[in-house]
């Protein structure tokens, strides 16, 4: 078993692993310097919304030419849009400084939750570059730093534009089988048909393949939906408009299983949720993390709010402050219907519904027929995850629902 990210610094750092806050030496003294910074969503002036804001990059690009110190290879690892390189490149020459700079795209692939597992052993390593000789001695610098680890045929090497486009449409990629899914999942719940079936069916066509296919309340997280827009935002610019609306269509069959979940807990609570409590278990993104950026728990716990429902909030990573911070809201009036518990059987309690969001394994675990007896009847429970099994809660006393199941 691979150590966890916290273990390995523990073991490292001091030995090969250092903290500095003294950047312009640091850059002086090193040969290869990678760009790790974040690339949100710009929210302001041209492209708010969808283009990718690059002003991070760009200052550390600007930085590291006034440190000087050298020649180096600077490696864009951050997800940046296709020309980016370009950008870095004309900060790096346009500084006029005497040294030789080389820009590599080496674009990360781990996931939040399994990142030093996804380090330790990737599907592949991504190493673009420009296609002269200087540019193919730097992608060789950088693919022998994870020879010591990754097979030489993992290692692959592309020009910087291709490397930099693969990062979006991967994730585009998984968005887009997640949305798939999804959108039989509507489906499903129309016609007796099991959406988690289905998944196994197709799957096993080794064309498709059996991951990414698990039905859900929708992706999210810092990636999928940022990247999406980068990549339509890049299609306008191009003046490919089809293209991008294929693309946006990802993340609008994204919003619709949101609020379809929610309208599914509306039409099985009497169309109202007004003076009912209903406990929120799990408010990240994905199990094994504290993040809680883009997590359709956000949208779906606003819009409860919206419908005058009390929620408790149970989550055992997420913070109470983060949540705040996630959910936003300034009304006191709403604030006063917003409670958050220590466990989920403190949340379940006096509560008129369940709404299982995030598919923690411990939610897996709970003793739901003593959580029913603390519950008001009709006691609901809604499987955002499909993480349990309805029979069995319908067998306890529930009414339980899952997401693409009848
Ligand atoms: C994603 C990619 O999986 C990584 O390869 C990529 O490096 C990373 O973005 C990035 O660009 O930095 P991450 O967002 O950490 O990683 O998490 P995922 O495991 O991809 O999950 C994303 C969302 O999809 C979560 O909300 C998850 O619950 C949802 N999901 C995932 C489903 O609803 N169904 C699935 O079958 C899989």
């Amino acid at each position: 078993m691979s150590l966890g990210l916290h273990e390995i610094v523990e073991n490292t750092r001091g030995k090969n692993l250092f903290f500095s806050t003294d950047i312009d030496q640091n850059i002086q003294d090193a040969d290869v310097i990678f760009i790790s910074v974040n690339t949100p969503t710009k929210d302001y002036g041209s492209g708010a919304g969808q283009a990718a804001d690059l002003r991070f990059v760009e200052s550390c690009a600007r930085r590291i030419a006034e440190a000087g110190g050298g020649d180096k290879v600077v490696v864009e690892k951050s997800t940046v849009p296709v020309r980016t390189a370009q950008m870095v490149n004309e900060v790096l020459k346009g500084a006029n400084n005497g040294f030789n700079y080389q820009v590599v795209s080496n674009p990360e692939f781990l996931a939040e939750g399994t990142a030093m597992v996804d380090l330790e052993s990737p599907d592949r390593v991504l190493i673009g570059g420009e296609k002269t000789d200087t540019g193919n001695a730097a992608v060789k610098k950088v693919a022998s730093i994870y020879a010591n680890w990754v097979e030489d045929d993992r290692i692959i090497t592309t020009n910087l534009w291709s490397s930099e486009l693969s990062k979006l449409t991967a994730n585009a990629f998984l968005a887009q089988r997640i949305s798939s899914i999804n959108a039989i999942s509507a489906l499903c719940e129309e016609t007796e048909a099991d959406v988690d079936e289905v998944a196994k069916a197709i799957g096993m066509d080794t064309r498709i393949g059996p991951k990414f296919l698990k039905s859900s309340i929708g992706f999210g997280g810092s990636c999928f939906q940022k990247d999406i827009l980068n990549l339509t935002y890049l299609c306008r610019h191009f003046g490919l408009p089809e293209v991008a609306g294929y693309w946006q269509q990802v993340i609008s069959m994204n919003e619709y299983q949101k609020e379809r979940f929610v309208q599914r807990m509306l039409d099985a609570m009497h169309n109202t949720i007004s003076g009912k409590q209903i406990a929120i278990l799990g408010f990240a993104f994905k199990k094994d993390t504290n993040d809680a950026r883009e997590s359709p728990a956000i949208s779906i716990c606003k819009r409860l709010l919206e419908e005058k429902g009390s929620l408790k909030i149970y989550d055992p990573q997420v913070s109470k402050e983060s949540i705040l911070s996630c959910l936003d809201i300034s009304d006191e009036s709403v604030l006063a219907r917003l409670t958050f518990s220590e466990s989920a059987e403190q949340a379940c309690s006096s509560a008129h519904a369940i709404a299982i969001l995030t598919e923690w394994d411990e939610f897996k675990e709970l003793d739901y027929k003593k959580i029913l007896d603390t519950m008001y009847r009709p006691a609901h429970i809604f499987d955002g995850r499909n993480l349990l099994v309805l029979e069995k809660l319908r067998e306890l006393g529930y009414r339980a629902f899952g997401i693409g199941k009848a």
